[in-house]
């Protein structure tokens, strides 16, 4: 794991392989599993917090890789994850999700002969301006193992050559950890200190004008880009003013941001500032459960993220995705997802849907219910036994 989005699909994996280590009937195929941090994300809010909030366990080596150009940071990683490959000697590597990390530990372990098990295997965006479909892409046609979460991704990978025997389809794997983190979300401090719960409480469209809109924001295509961040910006001012929007941002668009001279345009949410009725606010990046807590009672989400789309649809929040294709279909064939791209105007107007009551619940896709994990260990546990 490296990035912000892998740590939620590796604490059920852990916690799977703990459970197969402790069942009685595999008791003579125990698995040591070996925990690798690349360290692609450092910060104490896009790393060190989501161990607490998922009850991660120390990884066992940290590779301290940090920022860098594609090309540096993969082969950074490649370097150092090689070396924890020839002292391991594992005998396979399971990698998650699209980050750069997924790709370059992927490269060095087949270059070795160790077969590699990818979850979240198959989907695609068809769109290879995007660094994650390369990393997809590429990660998919050197693992052995392909584990994905819906029948979209099998066919992506039927097309593109790759045997049925190695596609398992298992279901989402983040799903398992928001279905096991609710409880704990719902005891976060996050809505109070914001100012946005009623006697400590709160439920989804019920806060009047106190409701909120969630916003999250990275995708190189849309902050890096200043004409799109513009137009997107646009549409968020007019919305702003009929629902507060709450932005916990990432660091690239905090830089970013800066670099475009537009942080007036946003303002400040610290304890003791209440959210008032109308404006956008920023807030640090936020761990698992704050978030989560923010997105359960949220009256929409907007993102450009690829795992919030799912996040939104297992929870049945409806959610205004700032991107023209997504590599998650399912999230709007059966999902509350809806795509608005980077046009202004429709970004307005399917925010007003939904504030007018017309917003999309969705129904939770075929295996999305929190035993994904279980699924994928016994399918590896058999691999062991035999
Ligand atoms: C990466 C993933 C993206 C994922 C996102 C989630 C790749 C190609 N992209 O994008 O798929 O959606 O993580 O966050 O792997 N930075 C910090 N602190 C940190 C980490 C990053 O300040 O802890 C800053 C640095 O200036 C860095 C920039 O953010 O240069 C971008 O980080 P990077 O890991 O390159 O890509 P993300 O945009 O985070």
């Amino acid at each position: 794991m490296g990035a912000r989005p892998n740590f939620m699909k590796i604490a059920p994996i852990l916690r799977a392989i703990e459970k197969f280590n402790t069942d009685p009937q595999t008791e003579h195929h125990r698995l040591d599993p070996c925990l690798v941090h690349t360290g692609q994300h450092y910060d104490f809010e896009m790393s060190r917090i989501f161990f607490k909030d998922l009850d991660l366990p120390e990884p066992d080596v940290h590779l301290g890789i940090g920022s860098g150009m594609h090309g540096e940071q993969t082969g950074r990683v490649m370097i150092e994850f090689e070396k924890v490959l020839v002292a391991e000697k594992p005998d396979l590597v399971i990698v998650v999700g699209d980050v750069n990390s997924t790709l370059a530990c992927t490269l060095a372990s087949v270059k070795l002969n160790i077969p590699v098990a990818h979850v979240e295997a198959g989907l695609r965006s068809f769109d290879r301006t995007m660094p994650e479909e390369i990393n997809r892409v590429v990660t998919d046609v050197l693992s052995t193992y392909l584990f994905t979460p819906s029948p979209d991704a099998d066919e992506n990978l039927k097309r593109e050559g790759i045997q049925e025997e190695r596609i398992f389809r298992v279901g989402n794997v983040m799903v398992d950890s928001l279905i096991a983190s609710k409880q704990k979300a719902l005891k976060s401090s996050i809505l109070n200190n914001l100012g946005l719960a009623e006697n400590g409480h709160a439920s989804a469209h019920s806060l009047g004008n106190r409701s909120y809109a969630l916003l999250t924001l990275h995708r190189p295509s849309n902050v890096d880009d200043q004409e799109s961040f513009l137009k997107i910006l646009k549409a968020l001012q007019v919305i702003s003013k009929e629902v507060p929007i709450l932005f916990p941002m990432h660091p690239r668009s905090k830089k970013q941001l800066e670099t475009f001279g537009l942080r007036h345009c946003f303002q400040p949410l610290y304890p003791p500032l209440k959210v008032g009725n109308a404006g956008i606010y920023s807030l640090a990046p936020l761990g698992y459960l704050h978030f989560l807590r923010l997105m359960m009672s949220a009256t929409f989400v907007v993102t450009d993220s690829g795992g919030i789309q799912e996040e939104a649809t297992a929870l049945g929040v409806p959610c205004l995705t700032i991107r023209s294709i997504t590599e998650r279909p399912i999230t709007v064939n059966e999902g509350s997802n809806t795509l608005v791209g980077n046009n202004t105007e429709r970004i307005i107007e399917e925010a007003s849907n939904i504030l007018n009551g017309r917003g999309k619940k969705g129904v939770i896709p075929d295996l999305w219910d929190g035993k994904t994990a279980e699924r994928i260990m016994s399918i590896l546990g058999e691999m062991a036994i035999k």
